[in-house]
């Protein structure tokens, strides 16, 4: 395992299925009454959120709870991580009270940077570039649904963002096949492409005989002033009844990392129809996460 995990190109494929595995392992034992407060005993993880979030503050929190580590808690006022002082003496301060650290910001940069000067291990919780815990818990939720990933085509609608970029990579290293469709102009970059990646602009070429298909929202956060441009250039790029009947295969499901919203990228109905896998896929964040942080731990 890495030092890190600020990108899912941090990991071999090994350490993707031993994660999968371990994440397995640990949702079965949490399910079946085991306690695993034992694990993370007595560390401290701080976790900084310079974007909202609803999902990766919860399950990251209680995840800590359930290892038996204590969280800390900082937001975007409190530590300035971009302005009060330097990344350098924020990282080198924060390496002497915590023992992992999770962050979530605008640029990659910035994670690359924090991580670059701690000596505790830095994971990613969304950056601009890529959102690499997400792609855990939709991986594990796309194994539990199949049993398998092998022989699998994922499609992803929408914009070519952080939660594409790093579910790109991931397919690229298991070999899973996985086309993206999306407006020109909104594409996740040549560096993100590979032999089992296809980038079109035809939501249909791209969720032709699907087993999953995936959407985000068409405006990440920071993105808010282009939401109205967004909408228009989107416009098309939606998951709904249609789209599944004509396109995907009968048996495919749905996934969304969540915020969703209903009438943009997918519509009220395709969301209701795959609520419970969409929830699980929400769920299967604490677990991940849960197996990261144990594999980062030093
Ligand atoms: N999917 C996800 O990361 O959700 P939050 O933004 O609520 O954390
Ligand atoms: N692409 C979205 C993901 C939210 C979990 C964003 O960055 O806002």
């Amino acid at each position: 395992m890495p030092k890190h995990y600020l990108s899912v190109n941090d990991l071999s494929k090994d350490d993707l299925y031993n994660l999968l595995n371990h994440s397995a392992e640990l949702k079965a034992e949490l399910k079946a009454g085991h306690d695993h407060s034992h694990l993370l005993k007595g560390k401290s993880v701080g976790m900084i959120f310079e974007k909202p979030s609803l999902r990766t503050r919860i399950s990251f929190e209680v995840g800590i709870n359930q290892l038996g580590a204590h969280p800390v808690l900082l937001n975007a006022q409190e530590i300035m991580i971009s302005g009060r002082e330097s990344r350098y003496d924020v990282a080198r301060v924060m390496s002497q009270y915590l023992d992992m650290l999770m962050i979530r910001t605008f640029g990659h940069d910035i994670v690359e940077e924090i991580a670059e000067h701690s000596s505790i291990p830095v994971i990613n919780g969304l950056t601009d570039l890529e959102h690499p815990c997400q792609t855990l818990a939709d991986l594990l939720t796309v194994r539990e649904h199949y049993g398998t990933l092998d022989n699998l085509k994922i499609a992803y609608i929408g914009d070519g963002n952080n939660t594409a970029r790093s579910l790109m990579l991931a397919c690229t290293k298991l070999g899973v096949k996985i086309s993206i469709a999306c407006p020109l102009g909104y594409e996740p970059g040549k560096a993100y492409e590979s032999e089992f990646t296809h980038v079109c602009h035809g939501v249909g070429e791209a969720a032709k005989d699907a087993d999953v298909i995936y959407t985000d929202v068409w405006s990440s956060m920071g993105q808010e002033k282009e939401a109205q441009l967004r909408k228009e250039r989107f416009a098309g790029y939606q998951v709904n009844t249609a789209l599944l009947q004509d396109f995907a295969k009968p048996t495919a499901i749905v996934l969304h990392c969540l915020p969703a919203h209903r009438g943009e990228e997918i519509t009220a109905e395709a969301l209701k129809n795959h609520e419970s896998t969409i929830l699980r896929q929400a769920e299967n964040r604490l677990h991940t996460q849960k197996a990261i942080m144990l594999s980062l731990r030093n």
